[in-house]
């Protein structure tokens, strides 16, 4: 199994996902960027399985038909998917798995509501273990989605919690959006003395594929532990989830 990431061009830094498998069939997330999606697919002689979508907002799905028309595919999403009026060859239930022909790992759609309620994510597996994590904009580098189109904060610490938390450090995070640098110094303004942020601040939006333990340091969403804000409050759980969320739209 190989995971491409496209760096699509369409003005909203979309980040678009091809997952190959070993025998011949891939699966595309999120197409925008159909021109090189269609490279890699070029590139691997690969048959397109299914698009499929994170969830349904527009800059995830608008490239649906044209991606479905030209690999002549089908669109799978979750069945909360349905509340956008897109068409949808098939939904996807939590925990499926989805096997690609010929391809030991594995693909496991997990819902992970809190962004939109449709929002689901693809967990790749490697023999016994989670490798990566496809996450649209449920998880970004050093943050996570916002809940203003369709989601729920609350929803979104419940997925974290239950979802993200307990996976393993080494598991890679593939985020549906690159917004790393803003996300930083967001980090940096509530924990000046954040050493991991700091650094990957200076080394720029180069990189782009973190993995869980890097998020635990630098994603003040996952912090288990209480934070001190500057005003004096100290919070932790989802007080501290609801408010860093809260101080984020605005920030
Ligand atoms: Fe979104």
């Amino acid at each position: 199994m190989e995971i491409k990431q496209i760096d699509a061009r369409g003005g909203w830094d979309n980040l678009n996902y091809v997952v190959i498998g070993k025998g011949g069939e891939c699966l595309v997330i999120d197409p925008l960027d159909i021109d090189q999606i269609d490279k890699v697919i070029r590139e691997y002689r690969v048959k397109v399985k299914a698009v499929i979508n994170t969830h349904g907002h527009l800059d995830h799905i608008q490239g649906n038909l044209e991606a479905s028309q030209k690999f002549d595919a089908p669109i799978w999403a979750h069945p909360l998917a349905k509340q956008w009026g897109t068409k949808v060859d098939h939904y996807l239930q939590d925990r499926e798995m989805i096997d690609l022909a010929g391809e030991a790992d594995g693909v496991e759609v997990l819902h992970t509501p809190g962004h939109t309620m449709d929002h689901l994510s693809l967990l790749v597996t490697r023999g016994p273990d989670s490798w990566a994590l496809i996450c649209g904009d449920t998880l970004f580098n050093a943050g996570v989605g916002n809940c203003h189109n369709g989601g729920d904060p609350a929803v979104l610490y419940d997925t974290i919690q239950k979802i993200v938390v307990p996976l393993d450090d080494k598991v890679e995070v593939l985020p549906g959006h690159n917004y790393l640098v803003s996300n930083l110094s967001f980090t940096l303004s509530l924990e000046p003395g954040n050493m991991a942020a700091q650094q990957l601040l200076e080394q720029g939006d180069d990189q782009l594929v973190s993995n869980i333990g890097l998020e635990r340091k630098i994603n003040l969403f996952l912090r288990q532990a209480p934070l001190k804000f500057p005003d004096g409050e100290q919070l932790d759980g989802q007080e501290l989830f609801l408010r860093l969320r809260e101080q984020r739209n605005r920030w």
